[in-house]
Parts: C-alpha cells; sequence; structure tokens
C-alpha cells in the first residue's frame, strides 16, 4: 500500500487515540511491526495560536516512523496557517491525516471531527486547502456517517480524493453510534468501492483473523487497529505475520507481558516524567493486566500507581497472584 512515496508493508497501522498513543506507545506498536504510526490529535488553532502543548504532541522519534500527525479543526484559514507550523514540529512526518471522524462533544460540537462529515462544502474546502499547502500527501479519516440518517461516507471519500486526498481511513461506525455497536463492515466496503485512492478499514479489529476478514471483506487496502493494541502492542506482529502467510509469533506468555507493561510505563516516565507519566501509565497498567488472576483488586492498585517502584510491586504482585493460582490449579498459565 502507498501514501505518497511511502510504500507500506502488509500489517496493520496504529490508530490515533488521544490520550493513548503518546510516543511511548507508537514506538512499543511500531517496533512489533505497526505499518506506521499517527500522532494524538492535535488542534489547528490551537497550533495557530502558539499553544506549546500542541507542538509538544507534534514531537515524532525517530523509533516510531513512519508516522503521520493528525490535525483537527473547522477554519480552513487555520488550516492553511495551521500546517507549516505542524511541519515545523514534526519535520519528520510522512503525513498528515485530517480527522473528521472524532464524536468527542468538545471537538465535534464545535464544528470539528465527526461535525464535518455535517457539512461536506466544508470538509472538501478543508481538504482541498490542506493539500494546497501541504507538501506531504494528506489523507481523511472518517466515520460513516454522522448518524443512520446521514450515512455520507461514500461522498466524503470521493470529495475528498477528488480534493486530492492520498487515502481515506474510514471507521465503520457513524458518530451517533461512538464505540459501541459492532462496526459495519459493508459500511466500509461501500468506501472502497466508491474511490481509487488506498482507503484503510478501522473498526473491532484485534487479531489476525478479524484483519483477515476485514480486508477480506472490504476490499481495502490496509487495517488500522485502535483500541485490540491496548495492552496487546504484540497483536501488530500477529497481523503482519498472517497477511504475509507467515507463522504467527507466539503470544507473549504472561510474565513477559508484565515486563512489556513495565518497560512501556518505564518509557512513559523517562519521557514525560515520573509524576505526569506514571499517572498516565496507569490505563495502561490496567490493559495489560485485565485476565490476570486477581484483576480487579489488580485494576484498583493500577488506579493508584505513583512511581515507577509501585508499578514494579504491582508487576511483582500479579506474578505471585498467578502463581498462587497455578498451584491451587486454578490458572492455566496463559492469558
Ligand atoms: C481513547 C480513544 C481516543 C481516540 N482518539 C482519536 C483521535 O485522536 N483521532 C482519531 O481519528 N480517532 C481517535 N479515536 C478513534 C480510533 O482511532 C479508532 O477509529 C476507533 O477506536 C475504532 O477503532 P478500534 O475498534 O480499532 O478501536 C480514539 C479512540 C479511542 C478509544
Amino acid at each position: 500500500m502507498k501514501i505518497g512515496n511511502h510504500i507500506f508493508e502488509k500489517g496493520a497501522a496504529l490508530a490515533p487515540m488521544a490520550g493513548v498513543t503518546d510516543a511511548a506507545f507508537r514506538a512499543l506498536c511500531r517496533s512489533y511491526g505497526a505499518v506506521y504510526t499517527v500522532s494524538e490529535m492535535v488542534s489547528v488553532k490551537g497550533l495557530t495560536f502558539g499553544d506549546r502543548k500542541s507542538r509538544q504532541l507534534l514531537a515524532l522519534g525517530e523509533d516510531e516512523l513512519p508516522a503521520a500527525i493528525q490535525l483537527f479543526g473547522d477554519d480552513p484559514d487555520c488550516w492553511k496557517k495551521a500546517i507549516p507550523m505542524a511541519l515545523e514540529s514534526a519535520p519528520q512526518a510522512a503525513f498528515i491525516d485530517i480527522n473528521m471522524g472524532c464524536p468527542a462533544p468538545k471537538i465535534a460540537g464545535s464544528g470539528g471531527g465527526a461535525a464535518l462529515m455535517k457539512d461536506l462544502a466544508l470538509a472538501g474546502r478543508i481538504i482541498e486547502t490542506a493539500v494546497s499547502v501541504s507538501p506531504l500527501p494528506v489523507t481523511v479519516k472518517m466515520r460513516l456517517g454522522w448518524d443512520d440518517s446521514l450515512r455520507n461516507a461514500p461522498q466524503l471519500a470521493r470529495i475528498a480524493q477528488e480534493a486530492g486526498a492520498a487515502a481515506i481511513c474510514v471507521h465503520g461506525r457513524t458518530r451517533e453510534q461512538m464505540y459501541s455497536p459492532p462496526v459495519d463492515i459493508e459500511g466500509i466496503a461501500a468506501v472502497r468501492a466508491e474511490v481509487t485512492i488506498p482507503v484503510i478499514a478501522n473498526g473491532d479489529v484485534t487479531d489476525s483473523a478479524t484483519a483477515l476478514q476485514m480486508l477480506r471483506r472490504t476490499g481495502c487496502d490496509l487495517v488500522m487497529v485502535g483500541r485490540g493494541a491496548l495492552g496487546h502492542p504484540w497483536v501488530f506482529a500477529e497481523i503482519a505475520a498472517a497477511l504475509k502467510g507467515e507463522p504467527l509469533p507466539a503470544v507473549p506468555a504472561p510474565e513477559e507481558r508484565l515486563e512489556i507493561m513495565v518497560e512501556h510505563i518505564r518509557q512513559i516516565c523517562r519521557n514525560k516524567g515520573e509524576y505526569v507519566g506514571i499517572r498516565e501509565a496507569r490505563k495502561h497498567a490496567a490493559w495489560y493486566l485485565k485476565g490476570f488472576p486477581g484483576a480487579a483488586g489488580l485494576r484498583k492498585d493500577c488506579g493508584e500507581l505513583a512511581s515507577v517502584e509501585d508499578a514494579l510491586r504491582l508487576r511483582d504482585k500479579a506474578l505471585s497472584l498467578m502463581i498462587a493460582q497455578e498451584r491451587e490449579g486454578s490458572f492455566c498459565g496463559s492469558l
């Protein structure tokens, strides 16, 4: 699959997830073979106001490339000014992704994200503007529409293609559906059928079976994985192997998962400092520990992590609970 000059191997891309896919997580997923990563979304308005946090969110490390940066906003003038600023903060970016799918009231409520699916003329102007000022390829990430009465992703995809977008990513739900009903694979296939540029399918891909099924049923060029990678960054290695027809790598044993968790937490703390880092790491710890014996108690401990030392104690506690259960014969040693 090709976006601009970048040729991507078979596999899955890491979905942008605000508050989750920071530099540490992106690099980790990339190390397991995510074909590309995407920054957390950043406001074009924020960038034009010189917001320091927005610029920091765009910074890309060498170990997470190829990576896209994702921007959101509903004002074409802001897009015009913000793109060169964004590229100053992320000179290694492979392409720029426009967020037209975020359902969050804070974003969609002020006209950005998925709200652009209610105004295709404005969406088209934004894509044209971005393409005209960006030296890099521009992609668009969308949902199937705003709600059941406005399922217009195929129209938006065509508009994007005509405006010069290099690829489309489509999450197979409407804005109104948020994240819960099963993804509408036929809806994604309808977008694929409408355009000739690459289409990346997104929604509910959690392993090699769901990735293969998504590609087979939609005819899309690539899959993108979001929640399926939480606490499971090795999912990218599994999907890549399946798509290349290679034997699936062994799923990391529980002990190994705990080591991956600890190293991930250490990296977050190295990047952000221990005070901020450990607080952001709490949710990751809870995702890694899902399915471990005593998970409910461990989850509570995750919420109270205050230092890397606490994370090491949490690892040891999870290990001893596991060993105790193995001794009792009530835990089979795999998750
Ligand atoms: C916590 C969270 C944050 C997200 N943030 C973004 C974002 O910043 N930009 C975006 O385009 N999508 C965002 N999404 C949507 C995901 O990229 C993806 O489209 C969605 O989760 C469906 O894919 P999945 O079923 O593989 O998770 C977010 C999703 C979650 C769960």
